[in-house]
């Protein structure tokens, strides 16, 4: 079996992987939450304002919302609606903007776009947007892991000669040599296992690589990373 198609069923069989953990998990992660509205219904009725069970009620709520972005996430890298197309990357680069714009925003992080160009694209638009969230949220998790002060995203689009390069950087201090070798594996987190599964970077890879031809790179600047996407505009796989 050739290297290519040993890939190509990984990935598939990652999607139905995906699909079906999509599927066994939403039923459980809504019952989740409806159980925390009686219990918080019930609280009422009782007239208990306990500090301590309102902030424990909050996180099992936060913590099944996390889950089952996730789930929302991965199944947006395989959206079957996502045909090659010709697409504009600066709509793409504003979609992500709406959607985690106000988020960031809320979180008291600012968020700027550059771009030197209106450029256009024939490829995977929506795996692209995915793979842009990905960079922007694990931005965003740094930045409030380690609280930094005044902290910006920057996402910006620019031609070269072959290709179309969008980074994204940030200044949240940037990462060790050590975890920075290991980042594109899969699994690899350095967050708790209720919040990373460790598969964001190595997913967005493969898909730039396989859906776009391209590369995803990662280097340190002076007070952050940039997540550097180049996009050849010539070959796009798929
Ligand atoms: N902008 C960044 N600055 C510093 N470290 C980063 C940055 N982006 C990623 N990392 C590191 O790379 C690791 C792997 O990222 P990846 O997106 O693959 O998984 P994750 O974010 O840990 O989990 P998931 O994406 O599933 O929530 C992160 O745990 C973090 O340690
Ligand atoms: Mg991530």
């Amino acid at each position: 079996m050739s290297i290519i198609s040993n890939e190509e069923e990984k990935l598939a069989s990652m999607k139905e992987m995906m699909d079906n953990i999509a599927h066994q998990w939403r039923q459980p992660l809504s019952q989740i939450n409806s159980i925390v509205s009686v219990l918080d219904n019930r609280l009422y009725e009782l007239n208990i304002d306990d500090e301590i069970i309102n902030e424990k009620l909050l996180e099992i709520e936060k913590l099944t919302k996390y889950m089952s972005d996730t789930i929302d996430d991965f199944k947006g890298y395989f959206d079957e609606d996502d045909t090659k197309k010709e697409f504009v990357i600066n709509d793409v680069i504003e979609d992500v903007v709406s959607v985690i714009g106000s988020s960031l925003k809320k979180d008291a992080i600012e968020l700027r776009v550059s771009t030197d160009g209106c450029y256009t694209l024939y490829g995977y638009p929506n795996e692209l947007k995915q793979i842009i969230i990905v960079l922007v949220n694990n931005a965003k998790d740094v930045l409030l892991k380690r609280n930094v002060h005044q902290a910006k995203i920057e996402i910006s689009l620019k031609e070269d000669l072959e290709s179309y390069v969008i980074e994204v950087c940030d200044n949240g201090g940037g990462m060790t040599r050590t975890v920075m070798q290991k980042i594109f594996e899969p699994y690899f987190t350095t967050k708790h296992k209720s919040q990373g599964t460790g598969l964001g970077l190595y997913m967005s890879r493969k898909i730039i690589q396989e859906r776009f031809c391209g590369s995803l790179s990662v280097r340190n600047i002076y007070n952050g990373v940039l997540f550097s996407i180049t996009l050849p505009k010539g070959g796009i796989n798929g």
